[in-house]
């Protein structure tokens, strides 16, 4: 059964929002998680079931097309997910596979899954509620994932209670760092941020922020960038919800994070964060997962707690500053998309 334009019950996004919203990539879950037990996602207010059958891995709406039950209470049998209620089993692309009150009657189409595009890329799965023709060419990418030399790490995901618009803006923030993130990597006594210039391009913007701000762990600086570096931050914005960031360390050392904010709903967000580096290798993974959930804390009272809870895409709205230009440029980009004016009800 093939998906449609229509909200979930109870969407929380206005609805040509939700239909712009639902063209889009988003990741659903860390690949290495879904195995074949059914496991659970939301996204854009839909929910999901994810699961794999025989090395393929299915996603689909998490409501029983017999009586409405979700599909993730039930179990699995090694030929696809079992309906906890009346035992239905759903296998390789969501198909009805078994009816075991009438084994031997033809199982109708209708009792198929309603199913989404399943892509596995950065150690995510991902999905897209509605996709048009061209999807496959406005999939996020993200800068030497599969260089060589480059080790991949996945970072647990993120639970964020606000829109994930608010979340990719501070992101993309880069006042804000002597602020809240100097128990990480950042300066308290080198607040003030440069000029720089988003250049805009087919997926959202790009720019390059070049600053003295490092980004070593703090405590583990001494010696290892000369006091005046010059860091380079080059953000790279496919709208309307991922960010990639590479920093260019001394040395040619790279350190790329995607900032990829699935909208669970319009004020829930579940962040992915794949990471890309080629220095540093001898450090436990666990320890990189660690520090970046650390700065992803640092940020979440701020975005939690900001009023309104929308993002204000009439830039009257609210009041900007000369550091704001990725900003200014991120909500002109999603105003250019068709957005509404405050993007949530
Ligand atoms: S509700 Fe799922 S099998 Fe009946
Ligand atoms: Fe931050």
């Amino acid at each position: 059964m093939s998906a449609t334009l229509t909200p979930p019950p109870h969407c929380s996004f206005d609805v040509d929002d939700w239909q712009r919203l639902a063209r889009h990539w988003y990741p659903v879950a860390k690949a290495e998680e879904v195995g074949e037990r059914p496991y659970k996602a939301t996204l854009l207010d839909e929910p999901l079931v994810v699961y794999r059958v025989k090395g393929e891995l299915v996603v689909a709406r998490d409501v029983c097309p017999h009586r409405g039950v979700p599909l993730t209470l039930g179990t699995h049998d090694g030929e696809g997910v079992v309906c906890p209620y009346h035992g239905l089993r759903f296998g390789a692309g969501g198909r009805c596979n078994r009816v075991p009150s009438s084994p031997d009657q033809p199982i109708p189409a209708k009792l198929n899954l309603t199913t989404y595009p399943a892509v596995e890329r950065f150690g995510l799965v991902w999905t897209c509620l509605a996709p048009e023709e061209d999807a496959a060419t406005t999939f996020p990418t993200m800068p030497h994932w599969e260089d060589a030399g480059f080790q991949q790490i996945v970072c647990p995901p993120v639970d964020i209670a606000c829109f994930a618009g608010r979340q990719v803006e501070g992101f993309i923030d880069v006042a804000h760092f002597a602020w809240i993130h100097t128990e990480t990597f950042a300066d308290p006594d080198k607040p003030e941020v440069p000029p720089y210039a988003p250049v805009e391009t087919a997926y959202g913007f790009e720019v390059d922020y070049r600053s003295t701000v490092g980004n070593y762990p703090v405590g583990s600086m001494d010696g290892r960038a000369p006091s005046e570096f010059e860091w380079l931050r080059h953000f790279e914005v496919h709208l309307p919800f991922t960010a990639t960031l590479t920093i260019h360390f001394p040395d040619d050392q790279r350190l790329v994070i995607m900032n990829a904010a699935s909208p669970v709903s319009a004020r829930k967000t579940r962040l992915f964060a794949p990471i890309a580096r080629n220095f540093d290798l001898h450090i436990p993974v666990e320890d990189v997962h660690a520090f970046n959930l650390k700065i992803f804390e640092e940020d979440r009272l701020m975005v939690e707690t900001q009023k309104p809870e929308r993002l204000p895409l009439d830039l009257t709205m609210e009041a900007h500053i000369p550091a704001d230009r990725s900003s200014i440029a991120y909500r002109r980009g999603l105003k250019r998309m068709g957005f509404g004016q405050f993007f949530l009800v």
